[in-house]
């Protein structure tokens, strides 16, 4: 499902699998977690661009993306929704192009499921956030019990198709291992095997 430079296939596809979500949920959960962020913000794995629509404002944002494919969509999205304070570049979350302290909030939605290198990503969103700053987050995570072994056994395959993303992480123990203080918001599903976590975490 993907080639050497990227997920062509997952990129074309992802705006119509995740459309009701959209429509309903997840969309509503974007909106809930960017209406309030101001100042700088960092947006890590862009995608298609879903987020751009929903900041306010006022803020300037920076948003990195590696996936050329998926790029394109960003660029495409941009265009289409007309956000000059919004800037697109590529980069992975690992290795971020960007000063140290030189943003207030970083923006991770569905991300931390797929980087290929989870505490560098977030030692690096510490890196570059100013003191007092913070990333907000929608992460899906292993689920508790039966599910979570469901979830460890279908991971190699989920992953195969869905761009590399691991359906397992426990992503929200990562944070707090990477010294940040997390701030549950809300506790969801995106779909019955998939629990979604909807905050904010600010560094310890
Ligand atoms: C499930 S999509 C989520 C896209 C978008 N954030 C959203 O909310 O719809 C995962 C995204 O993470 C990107 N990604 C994969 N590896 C990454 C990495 N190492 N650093 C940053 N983003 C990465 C993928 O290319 C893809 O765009």
């Amino acid at each position: 499902m993907s080639d050497e430079r990227g997920h062509r296939w997952f990129a074309a596809l992802y705006d119509r699998m995740t459309g009701s979500a959209e429509r309903g949920p997840l969309g509503r959960a974007r909106r809930e977690l960017l209406a309030p962020v101001s100042g700088d913000v960092l947006e890590v794995g862009a995608g298609t661009g879903a987020n751009f629509p929903q900041y306010p404002a006022g803020v300037r944002v920076v948003a990195l993306e590696p996936d050329p494919h998926m790029l394109k969509r960003a660029r495409a999205r941009l265009a289409e929704v007309g956000r000059t304070d919004v800037e697109v570049h590529a980069a992975p979350a690992e290795t971020l192009p960007v000063a140290d302290a030189s943003f207030d909030v970083v923006v991770s939605t569905l991300v931390l499921c797929t980087v290929a290198d989870v505490p560098a990503s977030l030692a690096e969103m510490r890196r570059v956030l100013r003191p007092g700053g913070r990333i907000v987050f929608i992460e899906h995570l292993r689920g508790d019990g039966a599910l979570g072994t469901i979830q460890d056994i279908v991971r190699p395959v989920w992953s195969y198709f869905g761009a590399g993303c691991q359906l397992n992480r426990r992503t929200e123990d990562a944070l707090a291992a990477a010294g940040f203080v997390v701030e549950v918001h809300e506790r969801t599903k995106a779909a019955p095997w998939l629990p979604l976590i909807i905050g904010s975490a600010t560094s310890r």
